[in-house]
């Protein structure tokens, strides 16, 4: 297998041809709550950009049924149920419902790729996992996309585009090929942060953007934790992610 492997820190460069697989990644913190909400036995979590949007189709549903998330600049939106922590998605909360979800950037970047092959939400947490089911599907080409902030770079989501690319790279067996300079600089990220990831957490713009407006020690702590679900998101209908 050839494996073809092209990295994009935001939405908005991505070109609209189809590709195989898209990975998107906001490690701080939609992908990585969306990747607990599952694990926690969320029955399924639909995206949303707009937040209306999100409020009509969500109010179709049975409130039991049901759990509405949304976020702006790190904050939870009054009147939702949800902001977009992690934490909050417990299994009491979370357990055979649909999660309603708008954030800043992640679900907008979701949005950008919902038209690929296969599409699956990747934090730190889930990256193993995710990348398990890359090589199992032999497909050639790899989108992976940064969820950024607001059109800008992120350290995060490139630290973990690295180090799935360097998953992969040890992993299998046939040819990795880096297509562009993005991913080069984010394997080199990867390389020089791996063994202190919260720190680079801490370091980036946006961790330090939530550490500016609350506590967010516990956020930090488990979006930084490397391998440890074993879940792989995956879009199963336009904006809509279960479990895998
Ligand atoms: C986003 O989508 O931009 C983020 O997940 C923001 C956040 O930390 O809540």
């Amino acid at each position: 297998m050839n494996l073809n492997l092209t990295y994009y820190h935001v939405a908005s460069d991505v070109p609209e041809n189809k590709t195989d697989i898209a990975v998107v990644i906001d490690v701080l913190r939609a992908t990585t709550t969306i990747a607990w909400a599952l694990k926690n036995g969320a029955d399924s979590v639909e995206v949303f950009a707009d937040l209306d949007l999100l409020r009509e189709k969500a109010l179709k549903w049975a409130p039991e049924k049901r759990v509405m998330l949304a976020e702006r600049g790190g904050k939870k939106i009054d009147g939702f149920d949800l902001g977009n922590s992690p934490l909050t998605v417990t299994k009491k909360i979370v357990e055979g419902k649909r999660l309603f979800m708008s954030t800043t950037n992640g679900t907008k970047a979701l949005q950008k790729v919902e038209n690929s092959q296969f599409l699956f939400p990747m934090a730190l947490t889930n990256r193993k996992s995710v990348a398990d089911r890359i090589i199992s599907l032999n497909k050639s080409n790899i989108l992976i996309l940064g969820s950024g902030w607001e059109g800008n770079y992120s350290l995060e989501d490139s630290l973990a585009a690295g180090a799935l690319a360097d998953y992969l790279i040890k992993s299998h067996n046939t040819k990795v090929n880096i297509v562009n300079d993005e991913l080069n600089a984010a394997l080199a990220l990867w390389h020089f942060w791996k063994d202190d990831v919260l720190k680079c957490l801490k370091t980036a713009t946006h961790g330090k953007r939530l550490a500016s407006i609350g506590d967010y020690e516990d956020d930090f702590k488990c979006c930084s934790q490397i391998d440890c679900l074993d879940i792989v998101p995956t879009q199963v209908e336009r904006g809509v992610i279960r479990a895998f």
